[in-house]
């Protein structure tokens, strides 16, 4: 297997069992192995390679916050945003990159009033999953690669793959909310509809934390094994929220701009999805819609009067933070073969389980990285960081494609 080939270290894995601890090197991301986030099918360059390999071994923890970052007017207003006040609300325009991007915090927040949605319109009741359906897009699950799967088989692993969707939001979820209350709560007086945005958001986030924990419950009741999934929750939130502020709110901003990819790219137009899983990622995304806006006002506040030094310092703690979820993908990855052989009662061989790992790995890394990192929202952001920020970030992207 190529979990075993490698060599992982035991000590680095995430396991989801209650009052677990993670290993502190591995939650902080420390010592990170090299050779299996290179063995992907997209392989990257000569350079890539060699710049990953001293990314990765860069040691985020303890973090050193980037504290000058937080506080305006220390530097001069340079590469980023103007901000002005209108009528109690910022609006944020940039004008760098391959487009304009304007957004507003009471714009937002009156979209986010209209798109709302209860927990009870998505799941209860007569509304029930459909287990004889897939739950994930093709171009997420990837599970046609795998040949030596019958129809049956194939479907089963994609439903293994919905279930690890919803808890890997749980995940993240779970640390955007105390983040962006961190961020919310050192301004509380300076405009309103700011503060209304991102309580709005964190309230979505905390409901979003709850369907998709309704949604595990429904398939733990449907699927007849239990699927194991990384964690706990709290330590790998614990792991990221360790870095510099603007590299956390990059990745969510990442993350943000992916389930916008998700849903328009994948899920939008497959007419044969579970029609319950499809609500699900609808719904979702009408409400990450605006937090992405949100995320994009957040990091321009975070950088607007960055030096370069610690933009550079930003990003290496993005990446860092990436290179620490591809860990948890790779744990979450042979958790899922394990799940998958005993819900369909055989063993893959040798052969097979290598095909597997390898295939799946790369559909997850794409599922949770490569599609916000190619995100061109997302791009647009690194461009207003620089050129180094954007050329970093194309260079590492061909390893989650
Ligand atoms: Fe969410
Ligand atoms: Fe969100």
């Amino acid at each position: 297997m190529v979990i075993a080939r490698f060599r992982v270290r035991r000590n680095m894995r995430m396991i989801a069992q209650p009052g677990e601890r993670l290993n502190k090197a591995a939650a902080c991301g420390k010592r990170i192995r090299q050779t299996e986030l290179l063995s992907s099918r997209s392989s990257p360059g000569k350079r890539t390679r060699k710049w990953l390999r001293r990314l990765l071994l860069i040691s985020p923890c303890p973090q050193v916050v980037n504290k000058a970052a937080d506080r305006p007017g220390r530097y001069r207003l340079g590469r980023i945003s103007k901000e002005k006040k209108m009528l109690g609300t910022t609006v944020v325009k940039s004008e760098v990159g391959t487009g304009v991007l304007t957004y507003d915090y009471r714009d937002t927040l009156l979209t986010s009033e209209k798109v709302n949605w209860n927990l009870d319109d998505i799941i209860g009741g007569d509304k029930k999953l459909d287990f004889s359906k897939r739950f994930m897009p093709e171009s997420l699950a990837r599970v046609e690669e795998l040949t030596f799967l019958d129809a049956d088989e194939k479907r089963i692993l994609n439903q293994i793959r919905g279930n690890a969707y919803l808890s890997i939001f749980v995940i993240v979820e779970e640390f955007i909310v105390p983040f962006v209350l961190d961020h919310v709560r050192p301004a509380l007086d300076t405009d309103d509809y700011r503060v209304r945005a991102f309580l709005r958001f964190v309230e979505e986030e905390v409901k979003h934390i709850q369907l998709f924990k309704r949604f595990c419950e429904e398939f733990r009741a449907g699927f007849p094994i239990e699927c194991k999934v990384i964690g706990p929750a709290a330590e790998i939130g614990k792991a990221v929220l360790a870095h510099n502020p603007t590299s956390v709110a990059l990745a969510i901003l990442m993350i943000e701009w992916m389930t916008q990819e998700h849903y328009l790219g994948s899920v939008k137009d497959d007419s044969d999805l579970d029609p319950q899983f499809k609500s699900l990622l609808k719904n979702h995304w009408l409400e990450e819609a605006q937090h992405a806006k949100l995320d994009t006002m957040m990091v321009e506040s975070l950088v607007a009067n960055s030096s370069d030094e610690q933009i550079t310092d930003a990003m290496d703690g993005f990446l860092a933070i990436g290179g620490f979820l591809d860990e948890g993908l790779k744990q979450q990855t042979q958790f899922d073969l394990e799940s998958f052989e005993a819900a369909i009662g055989r063993e893959l061989s040798t052969e097979e389980r290598e095909t597997f790992l390898t295939t799946q790995l790369q559909a997850n890394r794409w599922t949770y990285i490569g599609s916000g990192m190619v995100h061109p929202r997302f791009r647009q952001m690194l461009d207003r960081l620089g050129s180094d920020a954007r050329n970093r970030i194309e260079e590492v992207a061909p390893v989650f494609a």
